[in-house]
This record gives structure tokens, sequence and C-alpha cells, in this order.
């Protein structure tokens, strides 16, 4: 779907309507690429299935909190899931609306909720009983009443990366389930809060739909006993998590994500409340590619490597959940072709794009790294004192730096030595 912003003409990989190679001459790598229309459709795919329901969707700024980005989906009309002040900045920034954001996160601090507080953020999503005494004593403290959301942990297995599944009992995110209704109950009895709603996530890059509705049951369930008591549930945030095609996953099609969600929750009989979603990687991770140039090939006794000037410090996602990403020449060339490991310069055995990838490549050659838009740049660093890629949108025919490569020199600007 939204891969085809990225294909190859005439043997020369492009973004929309430039070519791969055009955009490394002129803005040089390792450099993120950025589809406006690979964002805009992923975005319409959510939207349209939402039309006409009592839905929302909320875009998870953590994927790609690029104000380009964000700005794309602001102009199309989408409200934000934050987990920072950070993030909020960066959403009033580029065009978004604080009374059209949920701020998530499970250790908000009490800066960052008055910040949220002041701004008039639509919703806390709060983790557990302390939070919920903090935000008490904060929205008192700046004379406001909050919003308030549970996250409740549904404990249903999501079947994902064990570092990104988050809905189970183990792990440290969300109100467990049998102790929600308690909580609920001492939030209603909270003077500075107002509880709005529900929510869950269980997990990222879901490529199935019943963990899903495993969770929306039990929620409903639960709201049902939490009305009894007599607090209102007005919306039910099913989070994010929709997988995307990295190699040969088939996750469900946004649309047919969106409307079994919302069908199973009608068919429930909670039909007439708002039903709020949190994608992420399903908005923007088919939506960027990695460029990155080969810099040496270097045979070894068991392995070859490709060394590109790309590391995990660029992409942490194969290093640190051993995630696939596709990886492919720019221009498809008539060279022998061998297996490689795509490896970085940093000095780390862990850095690598990709492993055991047949490639007809030469020194110079640049690759693109496929689906890296979500939690990519996002997740970069600079380690190894490497300063961060820059980031370009391409938007037809034309291209813009939505990020100017770091420098060396900003990256210890704010460092001192003692005095002699
Ligand atoms: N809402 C909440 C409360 C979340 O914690 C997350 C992601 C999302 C929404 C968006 O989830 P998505 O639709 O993107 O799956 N760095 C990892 C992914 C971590 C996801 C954390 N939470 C990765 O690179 O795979």
């Amino acid at each position: 779907m939204t891969r085809s912003a990225f294909a190859h003409v005439d043997g020369v990989l492009h973004a929309e309507g430039v070519s791969a190679v055009s955009l490394a001459e002129q803005f040089g790598t390792p450099l993120y690429v950025y589809s406006r229309a690979a964002l805009t459709d992923a975005w319409q795919a959510y939207a349209g299935a939402c039309a006409g329901r009592r839905a929302t969707v909320h875009a998870a700024v953590k994927a790609n909190s690029n104000l380009a980005v964000l700005n794309v989906f602001a102009r199309l009309g989408a409200s934000f899931d934050i987990v920072s002040a950070g993030e909020l900045a960066r959403v009033l920034a580029a065009g978004g609306k604080a009374e059209n954001t949920v701020f998530s996160g499970v250790g908000k601090s009490v800066a960052e909720m008055r910040e949220a507080l002041e701004a008039g953020v639509k919703c806390f999503n709060v983790e557990s009983i302390p939070e919920l005494d903090r935000l008490n004593a904060v929205a008192a403290s700046v004379g406001k009443t909050a919003p308030v959301s549970l996250r409740v942990n549904p404990d249903v297995d999501a079947k994902t990366h064990p570092y990104i599944s988050t809905g189970l009992k183990s792990n440290k995110f969300g109100i467990a389930f049998d102790e929600a209704r308690a909580a609920y109950r001492a939030a209603a009895a909270m003077t500075h809060l107002r509880v709005v709603g529900i929510d869950c996530h269980i997990g990222s890059q879901i490529t199935e739909i019943e963990p899903y509705l495993d969770a929306v049951d039990k929620l409903l369930e639960l709201v049902t006993q939490i009305e009894t008591d007599g607090v209102t549930i007005h919306h039910v945030d099913v989070g994010g998590g929709l997988g995307i095609t990295y190699d040969d996953e088939t996750p469900p099609d946004i649309g047919e994500f969106v409307r079994t969600v919302l069908d199973r929750i009608e068919s429930r009989g909670h039909g007439h409340r708002e039903v709020y979603f949190e994608p992420g990687r399903s908005l923007v991770g088919n939506a960027g590619i990695l460029l990155t140039r080969v810099e040496y090939l270097k045979p070894g006794a068991e392995k070859n490597f490709a060394i590109v000037d790309a590391a995990m410090n660029d992409l942490a996602r194969p290093a640190m959940y051993q995630a696939y990403h596709g990886i492919e020449p720019v221009v498809q060339r008539d060279v022998p072709s061998h297996v490689y490991d795509v490896v970085g310069p940093v000095c780390e055995s862990g850095d690598w794009l990709g492993r055991e990838r047949l490639l007809a490549i030469e020194p110079g050659d640049l690759l693109a790294v496929r689906s890296a838009g979500a939690y990519g740049f996002v997740m970069s660093s600079n380690y190894n004192t490497r300063g961060r890629a820059a980031e370009v949108m391409v938007d037809g025919d034309k291209a813009y730096v939505v990020r100017a490569r770091e420098e060396v020199r900003q990256l210890f600007a704010g460092e001192t030595i003692l005095p002699a």
C-alpha cells in the first residue's frame, strides 16, 4: 500500500517523483526520506473508515515526531497521542491542538502534568493510583479539573516481540484488570479529576485482529461495571499497535481493522461511545526509508560484510529487537550478487541493519532501508559522536529538508571542561 510511494522507475528507486540518487547527492547520506503521499494515504485509510462513526484517530507522536510529519497530519485534521511535554510542544509547534491531544505514559512528572493542564489537553491516560493522586494534586494547585481515562491492562497476548508487547500482566503498563474497578471509584471521588474514558494499548506490530477484539470485550465488560458504580465512560481508547509489512507479515488492512473494532463495540451495545485509536507505526512506518551508501565490501572467512554509512545510532530497531527491514539497492545493477551482512561503522557487534541479504552491489552504491518511517529517526542517537541524519520530505516532484543534518560542533556545544 504505502510502500508504493517508493518504487523503482527504470531501475532507479524513486520517492514519489524524485530519484533517490538525486536525493542522496543533494542532501548526503545517511538520509531519512518521507513521502507526503504515503503519510496522507495511511491517514485517509484510518479517517475514511472512521467517517460517519463515533471514532477519532490520534496519531502517536512517538513513532515519528518530525514537525513536518505532524503538520501533514494536523492539516488533515488529526488528533494526537503524546507521552511527554516535549511531544506536546511538538504538536503545538506543528499546528496541532492541545484539546485534540491525549497524554499517555507511565511516568508523567509534576511539571509535565502542569504544562498539559495549562495547555488544556483532552485527556490524561493514567496508569496507576499514585499517578491519579499526583494528577489530582497538580490540578488542584493550578485550579483546574483534569479529564482522565485509566489505562487498563486487559492481560491479552498480542503475539508480538516481548519488548513491544504491553498488554500482559507481567509488564509495567496499565492498571491490572482486577483492580481497575476500584481505581475508577477512587478517581471519581477525587475533587480535581473528571473521569471521561477508559483506554488500553496491548502492544505494537500486531498482525492479527483477535487480540484487539479480546481486549475490547474485556474493556467493555469493565465499562458496564464502572457505570453500575455511577461513573460515566464517554470514550473507549483502544490504543495503537497495528502492524505493517516489513517482510512477509500480512497484518489486516487499516480500514478492515478499524471497521472490525468499531463493529465489535457496536455489536456489544456500546455504539454510543466515542472510540479512540492511537496508531503510530501503521501511519508512518512504510512512509519512510533510510538511504545509506556502501563504504566498503569486506569479504570474511564466514561472512561477507557490506559496511554502510548508516548505523545502529541511525536505526536502532535491528540492534534492539532483531527487527527485519527490507534492504535494496537504489540502482539495480548488473554486478555479481553475494550474501552480505549489512553493518554500520559503530564499534559494536550489534551494529547491523540486515543479515544475510543477497545484494548486487559495489562500494559507493546506495542502499534503501525500507519501512524506516516509524521508530527510526526518533530513536536515533549520537553514539560514537555521530551527528543524526538529515530528514527530507518528498511531495510529488519536490523534496524539502525537514530536519537539517546535525553537525559535530552541535553535539558537544552544551559540554564544558573543569576550570584549570
Ligand atoms: N499508544 C500507546 C500508549 C503506546 O505506548 C504506543 C506505542 C502507541 C500508541 C503507538 O503504537 P504503534 O501503533 O506505533 O504500534 N520502538 C518500538 C515500538 C514501541 C511502541 C511503544 N508504544 C519499535 O520500534 O518497534
